[in-house]
């Protein structure tokens, strides 16, 4: 038997559930140096917003136990620079492209996704509602009100599958999902990063220069994997699992608790073609434990009552 790996999110098909994290490769040109990034489920570019931006200054990124803090600040190349170069870039390679996008506002979602949907290579757009690292990042994640209203206003604009990108930085992250279900979304995806922050005791200075940053990695993922888990509860659309995925037991974990695809982020930044060696591994598994298809197992962790 071989077991199937792909996936189905908002009626798209994946072929396998191996996603990468937005800001963690880009817009995939140094990526595709490593692998063929068509052997990738999807590819979540970095933030765009409408404007290029130059981020925070240096250091914008620092060690920490079992992770990493990053302010980076959503440097990008602006809308227009991507349409015509990045996106024209990924035409050629066969996976999902997931174009993820930032505003200050409403009316910049709004904006952005309005320029997307004239380009079919952009398959999803996932919005994010959840960097905790600019001055207006954190509004919409953490008012549901405002992120129902954003979604179903983006949803308008813009024809093919929309997620919603959620924080951890909330009181219920499952509140949250259900006004983005609410709005319409398709999928939500989670969790962006957490509010951290580390200092250097000889300068007394942080270790950013925004003071504080979002921790990501390995340190993250039991706070990720009880927020899939809750959100499985409270809504009915896909979950995209987020948070110091590194090998294929946590993709399982991930999605017992209730994910129907995973994106994987900070590991990239220590094994770059770790997508490609979990996409492998996880079909050993399924193979092993004579499960069919690895959508079998969204959801079926077995919680003590
Ligand atoms: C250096 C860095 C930059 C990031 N930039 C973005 C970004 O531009 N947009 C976004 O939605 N998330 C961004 N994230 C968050 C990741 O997409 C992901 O949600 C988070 O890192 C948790 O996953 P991980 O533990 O696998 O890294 C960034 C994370 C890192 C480490």
């Amino acid at each position: 038997m071989t077991p199937d790996i792909s996936v189905e999110i908002a009626g798209l098909s994946f072929k396998n559930p191996i996603l990468t994290a937005s800001g963690t490769c880009g817009y995939g040109e140094e990526l595709a140096d490593i692998f063929d990034l068509s052997q990738l489920g999807g590819i979540v570019t970095k933030t765009i917003t409408m404007k290029p931006r130059d981020g925070h200054p240096s250091p914008r990124t620092a060690e920490a136990s079992s992770g990493m803090l990053n302010a980076i600040g959503l440097a990008n190349v602006g809308v227009d620079k991507f349409i015509e170069e990045k996106l024209t870039y990924l035409e050629k390679f066969d996976t999902r492209v997931v174009v993820n996008v930032a505003g200050t506002c409403t009316s910049d979602y709004v904006n952005l996704c309005a320029r997307l949907n004239d380009h079919p290579r952009a398959d999803m757009v996932e919005l994010n509602f959840s960097c905790p690292n600019v001055d207006v990042g954190m509004e919409i994640a953490t008012d549901a009100k405002l992120a129902e209203e954003t979604v179903s206003k983006v949803k308008k604009v813009f024809s093919r599958p929309v997620i919603a990108k959620l924080s951890p930085n909330v009181t219920s992250i499952a509140d949250i999902a259900v006004a983005c279900e609410n709005g319409g979304a398709d999928a939500v995806s989670l969790i962006n990063t957490l509010v951290g922050m580390a200092v250097d005791i000889n300068t007394f200075r942080p270790r950013l220069t925004n003071n504080t940053g979002g921790l990501s990695g390995p340190a993250i993922k039991p706070v990720a994997l009880a927020c899939v888990f809750k959100v499985y509860k409270a809504v009915k659309i896909p979950i995209i699992g987020i948070g110091g995925i590194s090998n294929y037991s946590d993709v399982i974990e991930f999605f017992l608790c209730g994910a129907s695809a995973v994106q994987i982020g900070t590991t990239l930044f220590v094994e770059p073609d770790a997508p490609v060696k979990i996409v492998k591994e996880l079909k050993k598994y399924l193979s092993k434990n004579k499960i069919e298809s690895i959508r079998e197992l969204t959801g079926k962790v077995r919680i003590y009552k």
